[in-house]
């Protein structure tokens, strides 16, 4: 069994590349492919560089040149659901290519000739049982004072809608423009759903973690990197032990 780990950002990866061990490294089309063992397990970690072109192609190589059996993603998500606060996650359920629009010849966010508008994820209960497992032990998991930072009380997770697009979220305009299209939205990044397609179309099981980093509002640039190195990374690594422990 071996399982693809993509970020956008090294920040978002840091924690899992420091418990990397074994560690081969494939240099190919600008990226760095990291093989190795992971709690235990095969994987090759990689992050793709931000977007919807650089993530999928990376995966399209990842998938080409590493025998995997699944795909995960995790990494950082600005907020569109008014519920959600910063260091809450969000385990996609459904992605959707926002700046996808090819109307009239095809309906609005309708991948053209694939036939369908949002990429389901599967049903990954076990990321889900090893999600809630992490927030429970949160205090112990998170250093307080890292998580005071952000403010980050008591972190909740939804399994949810994402959306993907090559556009950094940050007005009050934008954000209702895009819940306005797709009232269920939960969070807005820029790679879930270019990677859902490429998994989609080479019949790849695909999940995905996003950790909120920001409200996709005025100021939300600035936390950004500092929160995926200090918070997101440590995230990653606590649920994806957890998650490999169980399978
Ligand atoms: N990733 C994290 N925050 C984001 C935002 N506000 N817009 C797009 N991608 C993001």
């Amino acid at each position: 069994m071996k399982i693809g780990i993509i970020s956008a950002m090294r920040e978002e990866m840091q924690e899992l590349l420091h418990e990397l061990q074994n560690v081969r490294v494939h240099h190919k089309g600008k990226r760095d492919y990291y093989e190795g063992i992971l709690f235990g397990k095969e994987v090759v970690l990689v992050f793709s560089r931000w977007g919807k072109v650089a993530s999928a192609v990376t995966t399209t190589q990842l998938i080409n040149d590493f025998e995997l059996d699944e795909i995960i993603f995790t990494g950082v998500a600005g907020a569109l659901n008014a519920e959600l606060n910063i260091g809450d996650i969000v385990i996609g359920k459904t992605l959707f290519q926002h700046d996808m629009d090819a109307s009239p010849l095809y309906p609005k966010f309708e991948i053209p000739l694939l036939n369908q508008q949002g990429f389901e994820t599967v049903s990954n209960q076990h990321l889900i049982d090893a999600t809630k497992d992490f927030l429970n032990n949160f205090t112990q998991l998170i250093p307080t004072e890292k998580a005071a930072t952000f403010k980050i009380i008591r972190p909740k997770m939804i399994k949810g809608t994402i959306l993907s697009g090559d556009q950094f979220i940050s007005s009050k305009e934008k954000i209702e423009s895009l819940l306005k299209q797709i009232p269920q939205a939960d969070c807005v990044e820029m790679e879930g759903a270019a990677i859902a397609q490429v998994c989609f179309e080479y019949n790849i099981p695909f999940s995905i973690i996003r950790i909120i980093s920001d409200k996709a509002m005025d100021n939300s640039h600035i936390d950004f990197q500092k929160f995926a190195d200090e918070i997101a990374s440590h995230y990653a690594k606590a649920i994806l032990k957890n998650y490999f422990s169980q399978i």
